[in-house]
């Protein structure tokens, strides 16, 4: 179709009982809302012939208005291109102004938690995308159900089961937009029911406190070791929220005394767990440990997310909801967004029957592992103090350094191109040792060497070494 031919909306009316011309109201129209910033420096407007039959008026009228504002310097016209509101025309005003500068990107990016998106398999993607889109129901394509397709629910169930161990059919899946959202929908549904304090692992991701705040939920910290939460210490909170596969960000593994504590506390004081099987998928040392949810599945809520195994952008994850929360969990997800985005579930479901999200996993452990060796390599060459703590898995190393002045290594570090993560990004005003949390997700391994002899460069110098 060529350019020209293709309709243009635009809202403007003009009446023949209004005061002037038909034409006259339609540049008046024109110049206020290019004047006002409605229609900006470049934007399309409808051919003389569509302006036309979109107001009722003959065609010569929409000409002499269209030549009249060329004239006039509003609109340019060219033969055989649409008319275009002018460059010059452009308002100073709030929809003009200009957008913020980007902050350029790092040279090494050691930022955690963030996968290698440059091999998402979009081939593969594609393929589910357009096999959900040529078989998708009407039905499917209204409202549905909030709870989510129910062919991803299934498909997610069986999966969950095979590689997790989480027990529940399709009926205790939830599709959510992302983790964030899984999180925010089970706070209001605990405090709905009456949960009011809730253990968060310390450290742990800072945002989740605001979330179970805004929810109604009084967080409490729960200090973490190398055996994961400390479980005698979760006294009479009524919920939980934990990363027994890998805790964020210390990389401990729940041991099995404390899940099996774990598990008799939430049956004792008939309390809810949050599980963010966070980076289970990525255990490069041998099998992931099952999911905590397996072992009490009333008492748990399991929550995933594809952010990690594919891309964040996909906004994809979901629950496992114990039968006593499902109707709460329910109301909460449709109060939010009323489902999520019904074409994509589609094409998950049919990623997952395929054996896609398997296929990519693979791929993508051998590739994250290598990373992982590379980046511990390096440490073991440029920095020997560092000891690098949790076990292998997930997407970034923590290491701990016996000395280092953090804000004059974050100055350096930031001079020199290199974005990290430390402790008290987790925990303000830790005061234990140096500790800096390196993702390797997004970086191949010669970056990864030459990225870490910056940063031994930047924490030997004499003002970041102090202490
Ligand atoms: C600890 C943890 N859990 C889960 C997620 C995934 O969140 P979402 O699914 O909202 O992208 C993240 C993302 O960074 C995370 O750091």
């Amino acid at each position: 179709m060529d350019e020209t031919s293709q309709p243009v909306e635009l809202l403007l009316s003009v009446s023949r009982d209004a005061r002037g011309t038909l034409g006259a109201q339609i540049e008046d129209g024109l110049r206020t809302a290019i004047r006002e910033g409605a229609l900006r420096a470049g934007a399309q407007v409808p051919s003389t012939r569509d302006l036309a039959r979109q107001l009722g008026v003959s065609r010569r009228i929409a000409v002499d208005a269209y030549s009249q504002l060329a004239a006039e310097g509003y609109l340019t016209l060219r033969q055989g291109a649409r008319p275009r509101v002018s460059e010059a025309a452009a308002v100073a005003g709030p929809a003009s102004e200009p957008a913020p500068r980007a902050t350029p990107p790092p040279r090494f990016d050691f930022t955690p938690s963030v996968p290698d998106v440059s091999a998402f398999p979009r081939a593969a993607w594609l393929r589910s995308l357009r096999e959900a889109m040529g078989t998708i129901s009407d039905w499917d394509l209204g409202y549905g159900d909030t709870q989510g397709v129910e062919r991803l629910r299934g498909a997610l169930a069986e999966y969950l089961g095979r590689v997790r161990g989480v027990v529940g059919g399709a009926e205790r899946v939830v599709v959510t937009s992302g983790y964030q959202q899984g999180l925010g929908i089970v706070s209001q549904a605990l405090a709905r029911r009456g949960a009011r304090g809730i253990a968060v692992e310390d450290p742990s991701n800072r945002y989740q406190l605001d979330i179970v705040r805004r929810a109604g939920l009084e967080p409490v910290p729960i200090p973490v070791d190398e055996a994961g939460i400390d479980v005698s210490a979760l006294g009479r909170a009524d919920a939980v929220l934990v990363t027994p596969a890998h805790q964020h960000p210390t990389g401990a593994l729940l041991s099995a005394e404390r899940r099996a504590a774990l598990c008799a506390w939430l049956r004792d004081r008939d309390a809810v767990a949050i599980e963010d099987d966070y980076d289970a998928e990525y255990r490069y040392d041998r099998a992931a440990v099952g999911a905590l949810q397996g072992l009490e599945p009333e008492h748990v809520v399991y929550a995933g997310s594809a952010s990690k195994t594919l891309a964040p952008a996909l906004r994809l994850g979901w629950l496992v909801v114990p039968g006593v929360l499902m109707d709460a969990v329910r109301v909460e997800k449709t109060q939010a967004d009323r489902g999520t985005a019904r074409i994509e579930q589609l094409a998950f479901a049919d990623f997952l029957a395929r054996g896609e999200l398997d296929r990519h996993l693979r791929r993508m452990r051998i590739r994250y592992r290598a990373r992982r060796d590379a980046l511990i390599a390096a440490l073991a060459e440029e920095l020997p103090e560092a000891e690098v703590v949790g076990i292998a898995a997930g997407l970034h190393v923590t290491a701990r350094l016996p000395f280092g002045d953090e804000d004059a290594l974050r100055d350096e570090a930031a001079r020199r191109g290199l974005a990290f993560e430390t402790m008290r990004d987790y925990r303000p005003g830790d005061d234990g040792p140096l500790t800096l949390l390196l993702g390797y997700g997004g970086l191949p391994e010669a970056a990864i060497r030459a990225g870490v002899r910056e940063l031994a460069a930047a924490i030997r110098l004499p003002g970041s070494r102090r202490r």
